[in-house]
């Protein structure tokens, strides 16, 4: 049996935003109802960046994504983030696919922080804030594009060029370049840069604000300040790793926040096993660390929509 072999340009044809919200939203709900397995991503940490092994299954589906964050990688040439899938049968583990998951990981890192903003952010929010103007940022606005309408798109990374370059991938929206304070006062904030010291404000963060922390997904990595999430319902997509390696890491390793006042996850949401934002005042975050459910289920769809085409490149790796 052949194994399919989807390289950057391939997944580029095979992956669009809408599909991506659907699968991983309901990725989110399968997880929640039990129908999948995820144990915690695993770390290896060098010198200049990490690499992380993120096994999961789901119902017809299981594999692995090995991915690298290396923050100096952009000066060069490089992308910070870089990934691939290994996508197996579950029944019998046969390779069925290798494929290049860069692209796959900011799509699906964007459609899950839209999804938590349908969620839990104010049905009226129509100003975006976005912190750090990176790989990410360009999924994060592609995403809450598609299921909300802004009258005001503001934008703040430490590199203008980063800023000009959002903006100049987004022609026809009322997008800007703002400072830090006026990003920060938004309806709905994302967050997005690889800071080890927090970049948000509290005082900067208006009642009701939804915050989807994105950039914070290693240890010692955060972006908010901890009285944010002090006074925030804050919704994980995993319990364990966000504890570990998310938003709250740093302040849950200093006492300064505690487990116990996680809300919920993100899937306990989504099937409706605990409310939403509880009143148009309340500052909800998103602690994402990226779970491998939301890979597992997109190389599902990829690989079925590559089966279907018929047209990719194909290897025997295993058989003779
Ligand atoms: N939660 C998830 O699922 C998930 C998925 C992918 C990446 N990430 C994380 O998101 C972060 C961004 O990833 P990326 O691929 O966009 O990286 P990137 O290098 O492409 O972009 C990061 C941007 O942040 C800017 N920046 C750095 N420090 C800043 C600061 N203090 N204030 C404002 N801007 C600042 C940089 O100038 C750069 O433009 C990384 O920490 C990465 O590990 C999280």
């Amino acid at each position: 049996m052949p194994t399919l072999l989807l390289n950057r340009k391939d997944i580029s044809g095979l992956l669009t935003m809408p599909d991506t919200l659907k699968v991983v939203e309901h990725a989110f709900r399968d997880w929640a109802q039990g129908n999948g397995k995820m144990p915690p991503k695993a770390y290896l940490v060098l010198e200049r960046g990490d690499f992380r092994a993120m096994p999961a299954a789901l119902p017809g589906a299981a594999g692995v994504k090995w991915v690298n964050v290396h923050p100096q990688n952009p000066s060069q040439g490089l992308p910070t983030v870089m990934a691939i899938i290994i996508y197996n049968d579950p029944a019998t583990g046969y390779p069925l696919a290798v494929m290049d998951a860069t692209q796959i990981t900011a799509y699906r890192t964007g459609a899950a922080a839209a999804i938590a903003a349908k969620y839990l952010a104010r049905p009226d929010s129509h100003t975006l804030g976005i912190i750090g103007a990176g790989q990410q940022a360009h999924t994060q606005l592609m995403a809450h594009l598609e299921l909300f309408k802004f009258r005001q798109i503001k934008v703040f990374d430490l590199s203008s060029a980063a800023v000009a370059k959002l903006i100049d991938s987004f022609p026809g929206y009322p997008i800007r370049e703002s400072s830090l304070a006026e990003t920060a006062a938004s309806d709905i904030v994302c967050t997005v840069t690889p800071s080890r010291v927090p970049v948000l404000k509290k005082e900067w963060v208006l009642p009701g604000t939804h915050i989807n922390a994105i950039g914070a997904d290693a240890k010692g990595k955060e972006e908010l300040e901890p009285s944010i999430l002090k006074e925030a319902m804050v919704v994980v997509d995993d319990l364990t790793q966000a504890s570990a390696a998310g938003e709250i890491n740093v302040p849950v390793s200093k006492g300064l926040f505690s487990v116990d006042e996680i809300y919920a996850t993100l899937g306990e949401i989504i099937i409706g096993q605990k409310p939403g934002r509880k009143d148009q005042k309340a500052i909800t975050v998103f602690d994402s660390t990226g779970v491998a459910i939301e890979d597992v289920a997109m190389a599902k769809l990829i690989y079925n929509k590559a089966k279907q085409a018929g047209n990719y490149l194909t290897v025997n790796l295993i058989e003779e």
